[in-house]
């Protein structure tokens, strides 16, 4: 019993690693999300210091939320390699990597509360605290 356990669950590695062999470059998938993730807070700082309609932009500030859920499953064991500037803290240390992906999370949920409750200040106060997160995981985790 426990044999034939261990057996399927190693067919079902194999079957896992060949998917992803032949899949998308798990690196192009997480560098392609940083760029539209970039391009997204760019838009939300751009009507921040405009002082523009906040309410427009309670969308992006979801949208930085999920890409945050999401982030710690870009990082598969094994993608450090190749063209990347991804730092081995994230594997040796990837319970903090997750609290920066999560700190993230929190401070864009903040943001999208501000956005839909149209405070202007709120937000873009908030927008620091997104940025700061932002940073604070490159600082660690991601090679210069
Ligand atoms: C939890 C950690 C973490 C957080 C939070 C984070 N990043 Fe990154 N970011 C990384 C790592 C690691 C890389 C390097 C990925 C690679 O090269 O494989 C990266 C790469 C990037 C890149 C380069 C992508 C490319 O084309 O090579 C941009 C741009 C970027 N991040 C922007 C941002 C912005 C803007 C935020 C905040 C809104 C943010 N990141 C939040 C860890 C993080």
């Amino acid at each position: 019993m426990r044999k034939a356990i261990l057996l399927g669950a190693a067919a079902l590695l194999a079957t896992v690693s060949m998917a992803r062999a032949d899949g998308p470059n798990p690196v192009e998938i997480r560098q392609t999300g940083f760029d539209l993730l970039s391009a997204n807070f760019a838009g939300i700082r751009a009507v921040a210091a405009a002082k523009g309609d906040v309410k427009t932009m309670e969308a992006s500030a979801k949208a930085i939320v999920r890409f945050a859920a999401l982030l710690p499953a870009l990082f598969p064991a094994g993608s450090d390699k190749g063209e990347t500037k991804a730092k081995p803290e994230i594997w040796s240390d990837n319970a903090g990597f997750m609290k920066a992906a999560a700190a993230m999370g929190a401070a864009a949920e903040k943001l999208a509360a501000l956005a839909k409750a149209g405070d202007a200040d709120g937000f873009a106060a908030q927008v620091k605290e997104v940025g700061a997160a932002c940073g604070a995981c490159h600082k660690e985790y991601r090679q210069k």
